[in-house]
């Protein structure tokens, strides 16, 4: 079933993952919300579009007070995305397509209904009272520590019932596990077995830097670059709630219950500096195969910041370890609204023909913008409790659109969160009928990428260009390419270069043209040279 074209390298070194948020992919029961079917039903998007894998976000029973981020059921499916029978289905239908499927597994916390907290709660001495993180009040009735919940406010709940605080890094209704607990460790390490065992390829790992607190429990230092406008929670430095290092023989356990399956991946979610971001490859490996690289979602989109980033990347990664970047999620404003429809085109070449694999978040094919959401329309928990800060996940949430017809057919019935009102023009349909559109656009380079492994696993060397232009080469095996990026809305011409021929440019008008010596780059435009 692989489908690489460079058979040394696993499925998940040369593929690119494709992100799915279940609730916004494609509806089939008419509710609003999209489901396990839809997903089915829309596959063949994915076969042309040529990515490798589906990562969907959770589909687990939830209350959904953080939309399936917080968990009441890890080992089975919620009746709004369908039932364990169509999730085999779904299995069955990918793995057909030869597609492999990735889960979301969300160990940091639960729901606060799940019967494991349930059960916590009801007394001090419950079986299960150790399984998360309770402690007494200070003396003056106070929180035990100054920690503070991502989603604003305190990282503690006082609970009457039982006279003491619960810590949860996000939500109140996300009480977070106690993984120092043995028991809670087989248990969560139990829910890899119980997916693997139904097929599932791998997981991404939800917030795995908040698996541990600071078991002494001392109080964060108070971050002095804070500014109003900046989410509450960064007034404090997450030295004693963040990356702290009993994590590693936690990934350690996950990836020991992942290789005993074989052939499947472990994705770390860790938004941490590229030092720290590291460590998690783990001792000699043991790690994560993939601690996500979401550094490109941070950079300024200027050439020197970019390449210096890369190549700082490159040489941070331990012997072995294998890269990938990452340039859209359900939790960041999407790639189009944050760089313009343009740039857009020349961070799709980016991704894709850089070093590592690649994560498409969905409709990002299609250059869909954020969305606005009008606030009596807010779902996300995040912009309730702190609203008018911009921080609200909505806008990047919003239906898939995949023709222009109704809800641009996401849904026959209200959809969750509005449709984009330019979904009759750019939708998947639409661009399918369009050479030019960014849909072929990325179809092109997964095409060229698939069919040239230096672009997936070829060595990584930069080369000095102009102002404005990020360039470089990827070797593999005798192949060479040479990547050119205009980043700035101003053309520039390329001097000095290698003889080749252009494969692609982004704006999708030029194709395998001789190239010698000089070569004039539009204004935001990209080009994939392949030297002689
Ligand atoms: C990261 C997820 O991507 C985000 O959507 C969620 O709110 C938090 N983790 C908490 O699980």
């Amino acid at each position: 079933m692989n489908r690489s074209r460079s058979p040394e390298h696993a499925w998940w070194q040369s593929g690119v993952v494709y992100q799915v948020y279940p609730r916004s992919f494609q509806d089939s029961s008419g509710d609003g919300i999209g489901d396990l079917p839809g997903i089915l039903s829309r596959l063949d998007h994915l076969v042309s579009l040529g990515v490798d894998a589906l990562w969907l976000s959770p589909i687990y029973p939830s209350p959904m007070a953080d939309f399936g981020y917080d968990v009441s059921d890890y080992c089975s499916v919620h009746p709004i995305f369908g039932s364990l029978a169509d999730f085999d289905r779904l299995v069955a239908a990918v793995h057909e397509r030869g597609l492999r499927l990735i889960l979301d597994y969300v160990p940091n916390h639960t729901s606060d209904r799940h019967p494991w907290f349930q059960e916590s709660r009801s007394s001090r001495t419950s079986a299960k009272r150790d399984w998360y993180i309770w402690r007494d009040a200070r003396p003056d009735g106070s929180e035990p520590t100054n920690w503070l919940s991502e989603f604003g406010g305190s990282a503690w709940t006082w609970d009457a019932t039982t006279g003491q605080y619960y810590y949860h890094a996000y939500l109140k209704e996300q009480p977070d596990l106690n993984w120092r607990n043995p028991d809670v460790q087989r248990a969560m390490l139990d829910v890899l077995t119980f997916w693997f065992e139904r097929g599932v390829d791998g997981f991404r790992v939800d917030a795995i830097h908040h698996l541990f607190e600071d078991e002494r429990l001392r109080d964060n230092p108070v971050n002095r670059d804070w500014r109003s406008g900046m989410s509450p929670a960064r007034r404090l430095i997450r030295a004693h709630t963040m990356d702290q290092p009993e994590v590693h023989g936690a990934i350690a356990a996950m990836r020991r219950v992942a290789d005993a399956f074989g052939d499947r991946v472990m994705i770390g979610e860790a938004y941490l500096p590229i030092d720290r971001l590291m460590a998690y490859y783990g001792v000699d490996l043991t790690g994560f195969h993939l601690p996500f690289n979401f550094h490109l979602l941070s950079t300024p989109w200027h050439p020197v910041a970019v390449s210096t980033l890369i190549e700082a990347y490159e040489a941070a990664l331990p012997p072995g370890g294998w890269p990938n970047w990452v340039l859209g999620n359900h939790d960041r404003s999407r790639l189009a609204s944050r760089l313009g429809l343009r740039q857009a085109r020349i961070a799709a070449m980016l991704l894709l023909t850089l070093r590592g694999t690649p994560t498409i978040y969905q409709g990002e094919e299609i250059g869909m913008t954020d969305v606005p959401v009008p606030s009596d329309k807010v779902q996300d928990p995040w912009e309730r409790n702190v609203p008018g800060l911009g921080l609200g996940r909505d806008p990047a949430r919003t239906p898939m659109q995949w023709d222009g017809g109704r809800n641009a057919g996401f849904s026959t019935g209200e959809p969750w969160l509005p449709v984009a009102r330019d979904a009759d023009a750019v939708n998947v349909a639409a661009q399918a009928a369009d050479p030019s559109s960014i849909l072929s656009l990325y179809r092109a380079l997964i095409r060229l990428r698939r069919a040239e492994p230096a672009l997936s696993v070829g060595d990584y060397r930069p080369r000095s260009a102009g102002e404005n232009i990020l360039s470089y080469e990827r070797h593999h095996q005798g192949r060479r390419f040479l990547v050119a990026l205009n980043m700035s809305g101003e053309s520039r011409s390329l001097n000095g270069l290698p003889a080749g021929r252009l494969l692609v440019s982004t704006a999708l008008d030029r194709w395998d043209e001789p190239v010698s010596d000089a070569l004039a780059l539009r204004a935001d435009e990209g080009c994939v040279i392949a030297l002689q």
